[in-house]
């Protein structure tokens, strides 16, 4: 046997670790997002709302009137993720602050909708009728209608999208 193959028989042991280390390190590196996926229902908070893109502030200014706007929502049920699409109002206060209505009434759920001749929101469901800034004016609501959670980054209005209880004085987040 020559010099050679003998260095080469006597090397193979340490080539089989090597493989051994290389071929587990790979497979734990790959057991990592698997696992980071088929955990994540239990590791995302219960009531965690993602923030929604409405669109630029610019596209806001000036604004006469509360404009409505359809924002796309994210929702997941364990790992399903469902995509729907939602009205929201969007208002300025008189600071100059921008606010984000939820469109559905609180009374038993219709869209409300925005009369401009008569500048305040309208239920067609039982006659609801709220002003410019969402306060209840009169009808069977019981409150006005719900403000959404909202920020400004980089120049973009984002809101959080959730619902709110029906027929109860206070706003209270129910998803
Ligand atoms: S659902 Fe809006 S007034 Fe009844």
């Amino acid at each position: 046997m020559s010099a050679e193959r003998r260095r080469f028989l006597g090397a193979l042991p340490f080539l089989g670790a090597l493989l051994a280390v290389g071929t587990s390190s790979v497979g734990a590196l790959l057991a990592v997002p698997l696992a980071r996926f088929a955990m994540y229902p239990l590791r995302r908070k219960p009531g965690e709302v993602a923030w929604s893109d409405i669109g630029p502030t610019t596209d806001l200014t000036p604004l006469a009137a509360p404009v409505k706007m359809l924002v796309e929502i994210e929702q997941r049920d364990g790992w399903r993720k469902m995509i729907s699409t939602k009205p929201v109002y969007v208002t300025r206060t008189a600071e100059g602050r921008l606010r984000v209505l939820s469109a559905v009434c609180p009374h038993l759920g219709c869209s409300v909708a925005w009369n401009d001749s008569r500048r305040q929101f309208s239920c067609p469901c039982h006659v609801g009728v709220f002003a410019e800034d969402g306060a209840l004016v009169s009808g069977p609501p019981p409150r006005g209608m719900d403000e959404l959670d909202s920020t400004v980054e980089d120049g973009r209005l984002k809101v959080r999208y959730q619902y709110f209880r029906q027929l109860v004085t206070t706003r209270e987040i129910i998803a």
